[in-house]
């Protein structure tokens, strides 16, 4: 293939649709995966799972790293290995993606659905307190306590971990969307017990598909890298006494996320830009605010507006609406879990924060490797349809 040939995103072109967060590579992906396929290394382990370990724990602060096949993988792996069973209750905002909430159904244990603070769409710390204290009252186990920090942004770990240390429940933090954020000075992923992150193709870095579970626990994270490599005993034949997954990452992967990490400064930096962007247009406009705009410590994932219908007469679906006739894509922000057919008659715990996120929340455009032209048609699409208003 010739040099010139080569395309690793979607151009910057007029015509390009212009995509939420789509994957952000080039020459330096490219010449870390040729370098792993070159040195034979095409398995689950390999020098490069084991330096993307020590990497990813690195920045996050955490004593120890092991890398897997995808977060929702991680987040199940670290149910497993703290000992929640069938029986017990997880605590799980209800304003997540599905897989925060699979993760506990896999394990047999019974999510318990938590409102979210409407500021920033994180889990209530109050709220969260008042139902751990009635589930103990009614004499449940709680497994342990599941966090999302939202969007990338962290959730308010200052309340959420005494109040779950107060209830003996071990805090999982979701952080799938979150590496490079922080709290307090604290990164993302290293609040819990243990924290999971994602590199799912939209995330901010990628794999194309991989995760990340961190700990400072030794024990916890050789119990799930044993668990993640189908529990083999270390004897010369195959012994297994514990019931295992295929949750490792390969070789290949795992070189692409190391050259993904070396690039998650200047990618951090083009998604704080976007929002930066996003906040002065509608600095002005009544009505419209950014979700967890006073969070300065975010990544910036994705940035996600909050319209007010009645005071800005318009609502986030007729934005949504007018930027797909551009081909700019948008999404509405989580569909509740509590509302989704899959969890019909699950407890849940509500304040009507997280319905009004959804509908009044709408995500923009927001991927490292948007280009400025497509910014700009972004920025010029929103403007046209503010002033027709
Ligand atoms: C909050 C949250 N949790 C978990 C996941 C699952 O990660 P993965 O797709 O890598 O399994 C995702 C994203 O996909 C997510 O956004």
């Amino acid at each position: 293939m010739r040099e010139q040939d080569v395309r690793y995103r979607p151009a910057g072109g007029a015509d390009e649709p212009v995509l939420l967060s789509p994957p952000d590579v080039g020459p330096l992906e490219e010449s870390y995966l040729l370098r792993a396929l070159r040195s034979g290394w095409v398995a689950p382990v390999g020098p490069d799972v084991d330096a993307f370990e020590r990497e990813v724990a690195e920045r996050v602060g955490t004593a120890h790293a092991v890398a897997l096949c995808s977060g929702t993988a991680g987040l199940h792996l670290a149910l497993v290995a703290l000992g929640v069973r069938p029986g017990d209750v997880v605590l799980v905002p209800t304003l997540t993606f599905v897989a925060t909430a699979n993760a506990v159904v896999y394990t047999g244990a019974e999510p318990v659905f938590v409102d979210c603070e409407p500021d920033t769409g994180n889990l209530d710390p109050e709220l969260l307190d008042r139902t751990l204290r009635d589930l103990r009252r009614a004499g449940r186990r709680i497994g342990a306590v599941l966090p999302v920090d939202m969007f990338g942004s962290c959730a308010d770990y200052g309340r959420i971990l005494p109040i779950c240390a107060a209830a003996g429940a071990p805090v999982v933090e979701d952080a799938a969307e979150a590496l490079g954020a922080a709290r307090e000075g604290r990164a993302a992923g290293s609040f819990g017990r243990a924290g999971v992150f994602s590199f799912n193709g939209n995330k901010i870095i990628t794999t194309s598909g991989g995760g990340m579970l961190v700990s400072d626990d030794g024990d916890l994270v050789d119990r799930c890298r044993y668990l993640s490599t189908q529990a083999r005993q270390p004897v010369p034949h195959y012994e297994h006494t514990d019931t295992g997954y295929n949750y490792r990452l390969s070789n290949l992967l795992a070189a692409l996320g190391r050259a993904q990490l070396r690039r998650l400064d200047g990618m951090l930096t083009r998604r704080r830009a976007h929002r930066e962007r996003y906040a002065k247009l509608f600095a002005s406009v009544a009505g419209v605010r950014l979700l967890a705009d006073a969070d300065a410590s975010a990544n910036c994932w994705l940035t996600s507006i909050v319209v007010d219908q009645e005071t800005a007469g318009w609502g986030a679906a007729d934005l949504g609406r007018h930027l797909a006739a551009h081909r700019i894509e948008t999404r509405r922000v989580w569909k509740p879990l509590h509302l989704q057919p899959v969890f019909a008659g699950s407890r849940a715990a509500l304040s009507g924060a997280a319905e009004r996120l959804f509908a009044d929340g709408l995500t923009l455009p927001s991927g490292s490797g948007m280009s400025d032209q497509q910014a700009a048609r972004v920025a010029e699409a929103i403007d046209r349809f503010l002033e027709g208003r």
